[in-house]
């Protein structure tokens, strides 16, 4: 048994949504969320800046005394988990990993891949699926745009809606019909993604593979908190006008901000 939280971050709000499915698969647990808002868009930012960045928030969440650090965010997974699993002496859980393994085990021959200018440039989804699925074909796509305008709370707007039409013609040219979420920002678009396309397609949330995995292993290293939890708590290195409107729709439920 093990009542210290599990450290959350992300640039911004998009690990939210990673939060909201560890909440629900492993209700004791207490969270620490960190949303590095001052350096946010991380998407955009050279490889330096991005290891950079995660190491301020992983030693952040270790003075926080967090049991496990969950890296919400596929730009820092992408580029800078080898290196913090490296550094750190403290289990560090990025949203690639667990995702190719739900693929694998789907049985999928093809997929696409939606994600930041920065995680498409690294090709790390790509590396990671084709050296567990054989055969897989893999089509990406950089979405530059689309965290900014889910973090001003615009992703309902004319403009998200424009945007989100101009990235998914690829996926609709190859009658692509699996997409993987990349960035943790991304199921915010979900409805609006689903209505762009005339066929069924599944949008696969890195924060349910990663919620699947914590539980496994909290469990099998007999890390679970079986108490009742009593922390839940939001860290921002800015504050942000819109965070806690746009947690809140993503959340259904208010969160304290520090
Ligand atoms: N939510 C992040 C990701 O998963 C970061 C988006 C950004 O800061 O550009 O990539």
């Amino acid at each position: 048994m093990d009542t210290r939280p599990i450290g959350i971050f992300d640039s911004g709000v998009g690990g939210l949504t990673v939060l909201a499915e560890i909440k629900q698969t492993l209700p004791n647990e207490n969270i620490i969320y960190m949303g590095d808002t001052a350096n946010f868009p991380y998407g955009d930012k050279c490889k330096e800046d991005i290891i950079k960045f995660a190491k301020k928030m992983v030693k952040t969440l270790i003075q926080k005394k967090v049991k496990i650090i969950v890296v919400a965010c596929g730009t820092a997974t992408s580029q800078a988990l080898d290196i913090l699993k490296k550094e750190f002496n403290i289990p560090i859980v990025g949203i690639i990993e667990p995702t190719v393994e739900y693929v694998k085990k789907q049985k999928y021959n093809k997929i696409g891949v939606i994600a930041t200018e920065g995680t498409i440039r690294s090709n790390a989804w790509e590396i990671a699926l084709k050296s567990k699925i054989k055969d897989i074909q893999v089509i990406n796509k950089a979405c530059p745009m689309l965290a900014t305008i889910a973090e001003e709370g615009r992703a309902t707007s004319k403009e998200g809606r424009q945007v989100i039409k101009e990235y998914m013609k690829p996926f609709k040219e190859k009658k692509v019909d699996k997409i993987i979420l990349g960035c943790t920002h991304y199921p915010i678009y979900e409805k609006i993604i689903r209505e762009e396309f005339e066929y069924e397609i599944e949008l696969i949330h890195t924060g349910t593979t990663v919620a699947n995995y914590l539980k496994e292993n909290l469990c099998k290293n007999n890390m679970q908190n079986t108490l009742e939890k009593d922390l839940e708590v939001v860290y921002l290195t800015k504050p942000e006008k819109y965070f806690k409107e746009i947690a809140k729709n993503i959340l259904n439920f208010e969160i304290e901000i520090k």
